[in-house]
C-alpha cells in the first residue's frame, strides 16, 4: 500500500481509494486461493474419512473444516464486521484449547454437509463487509491484518489437514506432478561472516506477532549447509548404526527414541538394500538427493552430533535466508523482496514431496544457500520465544502460549505450506517428538574467525 517515489521525480498523489480497491483485490484472490485448496482437501475422500480420526496425533478432518470457518467468523464477521453472529453455539466444540486432539472424534461436531454450509455462509458474509471495510489506522484492520491472519490461518490448517493425508490409510487421493530435476550441483557448506543483521520485521503488514520487532542480532561466524540434509545423507547415518549408538543422541531424545523404537524416518521402511516410503497412500523408493523429511527434533540433533555438527540457531538460519551482504539489509525472502514464483521455492502443495537438491537455483540466498524456503520445515536448536519487544496481537493464543522450552522452532516452510504462510521472517514451532508435519533440517557449526576470510 505503500506509495514510493523515485528519485527526481514529483512523488506521486496518493491515491487512497485506489490503493484500498487493490489491497481489497489481493485480500478477495487471497481468501478464494486458500478456500479452493481447503476445499480441495476435503473433498477428495468421502465423508466417512472426513468425520474418522486418522491417527491420535490429528483432528478429524471435518473439526479442521469448521474450526476455519469459526476462527474467520470470530475474527472477520464479529469483531472486523461487528455483525450478528453466524452461530454462536459452535465456538467452544471448535476452540483448539478446550478440545484435545484426542477428544475431537467424540464430540458432537457439525456433519460434513452441515460444516460446509457453515463456511459458505461464514465467507458470503465476509466478501460483504469486504466491501465496505475501512483499512483505518485501528491495529486489526490497518492493511487488511486481520484478513491476512485469516488467509493464514486456513492454510496453516490446509498444512495440517496435508499431513493428515499424509497419515491416511488407504489407496491415494492427492496427485501432483513430480517437483523439477536438480539444474545446478549444490552441497558442502556455506560460510557466513561475524556482523549484526536485522531478525524480524516491522514493516510486513501481515507477518504476524512473533515475527515482531525488528532487531539487531550480532552472531559470530559460522558456517551452515548449502541445502538441507538429503535421504542420502541421513541414510548413512543410518547405516553407520546412529539409531543404536547413544553417543549421537541427548538424555531426552534417547529415551524418546528407546520408547518409541525409532530407527528411521516416519514412513520409512527397508527396501532390498535401500528404503522406500510411503507418501500419500503410494510407495515411491527414498530417492538420495532429496531431502529428508518426518524426522523429530531428536533425530535432527542426533544426525547432526553423529556429523559433527549441530542444528543451526533461528538466528543462524535467518541470517542465512535474509541478509544480503552487499547492502547488510535483510530481505523478505533469501532471492529478494519478490513475493515467490514456482521458479524460487517448492511451496503451495504444487508437488507431494520436497524437490531433489539443486532444483531451485533461483531461490538461493545472496549467499548461496539453496532451498531455505519450501521443501521440508527446517528444525532449529531454539526454544520458540518472543523476539526482544514482543507483545501479543490479537491473542495471546496464536504464540505466547507456546513460548518456553517445550517447542522447537522450525523455519523456511514446506512443499505443503502456502506462499502467503511464508517469508523470511516466518516461525513455525512444535515439539521436539513431532514427526508427523514436513520436518527436514540443515546443519551448522562454528568457524573460527579467520576461516570466513580462506
Ligand atoms: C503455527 C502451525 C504451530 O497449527 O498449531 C493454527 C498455527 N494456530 N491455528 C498450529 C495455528 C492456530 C499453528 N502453528
Ligand atoms: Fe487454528
Amino acid at each position: 500500500m505503500s506509495v514510493r517515489s523515485a528519485p527526481g521525480l514529483p512523488a506521486p498523489q496518493p491515491r487512497p481509494e485506489g490503493g484500498c480497491a487493490r489491497l481489497r483485490d489481493r485480500i478477495a484472490v487471497e481468501l478464494a486461493r486458500a478456500r479452493a485448496r481447503t476445499t480441495l482437501l476435503t473433498e477428495v475422500v468421502d465423508d466417512g474419512e472426513l468425520i474418522r480420526q486418522h491417527s491420535p496425533l490429528m483432528s478429524p478432518l471435518v473439526w479442521d473444516l469448521a474450526h476455519v470457518g469459526n476462527q474467520e467468523e470470530l475474527w472477520l464477521v464479529r469483531d472486523v464486521g461487528g455483525r450478528e453472529p453466524v452461530r454462536c453455539d459452535i465456538d467452544e466444540l471448535y476452540d483448539a484449547f478446550k478440545q484435545p486432539r484426542r477428544d475431537r472424534p467424540t464430540l458432537p461436531l457439525l456433519p460434513p454437509a452441515e460444516a460446509r454450509a457453515y463456511l459458505g455462509t461464514v465467507r458470503d458474509k465476509v466478501y460483504d463487509l469486504l466491501d465496505a471495510v475501512a483499512f483505518t489506522e485501528r491495529p486489526l484492520v490497518a492493511d487488511g491484518f486481520a484478513f491476512g491472519m485469516i488467509v493464514q490461518h486456513e492454510q496453516q490448517h490446509d498444512e495440517t489437514m496435508l499431513a493428515t493425508h499424509q497419515l491416511r490409510a488407504g489407496p491415494a487421493a492427492l496427485h501432483a506432478p513430480a517437483p523439477p530435476e536438480p539444474s545446478v550441483r549444490v552441497g558442502g557448506e556455506v560460510l557466513v561472516p561475524a556482523g549484526e543483521f536485522v531478525m524480524g520485521t516491522d514493516t510486513d503488514p501481515w507477518a504476524l506477532d512473533n515475527e515482531r520487532p525488528a532487531h539487531r542480532v550480532d552472531l559470530p561466524a559460522y558456517a551452515i549447509d548449502a541445502a538441507p540434509v538429503t535421504n542420502g545423507q541421513y541414510a548413512a547415518f543410518i547405516d553407520d548404526g546412529g539409531y543404536t549408538d547413544q553417543r549421537w543422541w541427548s538424555p531426552a531424545g534417547w529415551e524418546h527414541r528407546v520408547r518409541e523404537r525409532l530407527s528411521a524416518p516416519m514412513h520409512w521402511r527397508r527396501d532390498g538394500d535401500g528404503w522406500s516410503y510411503r507418501r500419500f497412500g503410494r510407495w515411491a523408493r527414498v530417492r538420495a538427493d532429496e531431502p529428508v523429511v518426518h524426522v523429530c527434533w531428536y533425530e535432527a540433533q542426533a544426525y547432526a552430533a553423529w556429523a559433527g555438527t549441530r542444528l543451526p540457531t533461528e538466528a543462524e538460519w535467518e541470517k542465512a535466508a535474509r541478509w544480503d551482504p552487499s547492502t547488510g539489509r535483510s530481505r523478505r525472502y533469501p532471492w529478494g523482496d519478490e513475493e515467490p514464483t514456482e521458479a524460487h521455492a517448492n511451496l503451495d502443495q504444487r508437488h507431494l514431496r520436497p524437490a531433489p537438491v539443486g532444483a531451485y537455483p533461483a531461490g538461493a540466498s545472496p549467499l548461496g544457500v539453496h532451498q531455505l524456503i519450501g521443501d521440508v520445515w527446517e528444525w532449529t536448536s531454539t526454544p520458540f520465544g518472543g523476539h526482544p519487544g514482543f507483545a501479543a496481537f490479537p491473542y495471546r493464543e496464536y504464540s505466547e502460549v507456546f513460548f518456553g522450552d517445550d517447542h522447537r522452532v522450525l523455519r523456511g516452510g514446506s512443499f505443503g505450506t502456502d506462499r502467503s504462510a511464508c517469508r523470511g521472517t516466518f516461525r513455525n514451532w512444535d515439539y521436539p517428538i513431532r514427526r508427523q508435519i514436513f520436518s527436514g533440517f540443515r546443519c551448522a557449526r562454528d568457524v573460527r574467525p579467520d576461516e570466513s576470510y580462506r
